[in-house]
């Protein structure tokens, strides 16, 4: 508390930009660069919405497909190709591999759509983005 009233004591109008705590400025970070990355690399099929595209391109906005996050994680990087049902209705095209996004990218873009979209307040951090990946490069080399 004491460290907040002296922020905004001493930096009235910066108090946005001034005082955040490491985590704020960390969460904002993956976020704002998760933005940027969903608009590059994926916004094209799934729209800057997040809605999709009629019978072709699945929503992430609303999704119920995303409580498996493990998941979407792997499919982020790695793509995906079998028959899924979003909300009942069913999607079979392929999503295609994103292999140049690294890690922190794919921790990023998954803070984005679980922020967004998904009802999480908390940051997808790369550690966790990293294990996920590590588990689905094993599996897909069996
Ligand atoms: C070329 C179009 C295309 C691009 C680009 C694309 N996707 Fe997809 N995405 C699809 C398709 C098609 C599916 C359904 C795949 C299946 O049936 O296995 C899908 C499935 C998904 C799903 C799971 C289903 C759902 O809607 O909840 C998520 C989440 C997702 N994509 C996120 C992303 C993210 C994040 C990116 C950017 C890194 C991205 N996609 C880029 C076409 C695309």
């Amino acid at each position: 508390m004491r460290r907040v009233s002296i922020c905004l004591l001493a930096f009235p109008l910066f108090f946005q930009t001034g005082c955040q705590s490491q985590d704020e400025l960390k969460q904002e970070k993956y976020f704002v660069e998760g933005y940027q990355l969903y608009t590059e690399h994926c916004a094209n099929c799934h729209q800057t919405d997040g809605k999709g595209l009629e019978a072709l391109y699945p929503p992430i906005n609303g999704s119920d497909y995303l409580k498996n996050k493990e998941k979407i994680i792997c499919l982020i990087r790695y793509g995906q190709n079998e028959p899924i049902l979003v909300n009942g209705r069913r999607f079979n095209r392929p999503m295609p591999a994103n292999a140049q996004l690294t890690d922190i990218d794919v921790a990023e873009i998954t803070t984005y759509i679980y922020n967004k979209w998904g009802d999480e307040k908390v940051i997808t951090d790369v550690k966790e983005a990293s294990k996920a990946l590590d588990l689905c490069r094993t599996q897909l080399q069996k």
